[in-house]
């Protein structure tokens, strides 16, 4: 790849389990970026709240398990959990706790060599001026499907229906928020990942970010 004068900024977002973090992990492979996974913040803010204890009903208590975060290990599996996940959802949608993770994540996205950052607002709120934005998504019994093969792999089964009804209210709640809402940003590119296989989707974002570069 040449060399760039301007670091290569790319935004990924989308829906739960649209396979935004494949793609950005991907992309950050092809072009030897640092990646991250925003929603693991949230996740792991969610855990410390989980683990030592608060009332996600509560802001104030909701913003306290910030202080927590140095004490969760980013590896822990329990992360990765449906209950974890549907807890990060509601506690993301607090404006107190987005304000307590937006400087690291700028800082991420502002780092000298370029980044890559995958989530719900990077495109709008966290890197409005990214290089290349893409929007990923799915329809929402793909997804149900998809996150059930990677629950049944992970040795935590569960029912198709109950991961629909999960995605479609995560997806109600991520879009439906007053603080920094999952929406595709005007300047995004939309890749509806539905049809496709892993090797397609990370082919036709490459094409989309490649395709940005060229114009940059
Ligand atoms: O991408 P994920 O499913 O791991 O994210 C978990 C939750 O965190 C998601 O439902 C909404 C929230 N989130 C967010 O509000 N903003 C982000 N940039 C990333 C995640």
């Amino acid at each position: 790849m040449a060399s760039r004068t301007v670091p290569l900024v790319i935004a990924v977002d989308g829906p739960a389990a649209s396979g935004k973090g494949t793609i950005a992990k991907a992309l950050a492979r092809h072009y030897d970026l640092p990646h991250m996974d925003t929603g693991l913040l949230y996740r792991a803010v969610a855990l410390s709240l989980f683990r030592f204890g608060g009332d996600a009903a509560s802001e104030f208590e909701a913003l306290r398990a910030v202080d927590g975060l140095a004490q969760i290990d980013m590896g822990d599996e329990e992360l990765r959990s449906e209950v974890v996940g549907s807890l990060a959802s509601r506690i993301s949608a607090y404006p107190a706790v987005r304000a307590a993770l937006l400087q690291r994540q700028r800082q991420f996205a502002a780092q000298d060599g370029g980044a890559v950052l995958d989530g719900r607002d990077i495109g709008t709120v966290i890197a409005p001026n990214a290089t290349a934005k893409l929007f990923v998504t799915a329809s929402a019994e793909v997804r149900a499907r998809r996150r059930l093969a990677e629950l049944e792999g992970r040795g935590m089964p569960a029912h198709y229906d109950d991961v629909l009804l999960d995605i479609r209210a995560r997806d109600a709640r991520d879009a439906g928020r007053d603080s920094a809402p999952l929406v595709q940003a005007d300047d995004a590119d939309l890749l509806d990942t539905s049809e496709l296989g892993v090797d397609a989707a990370i082919a036709a974002a490459i094409a989309l970010v490649d395709a940005r570069l060229a114009i940059a």
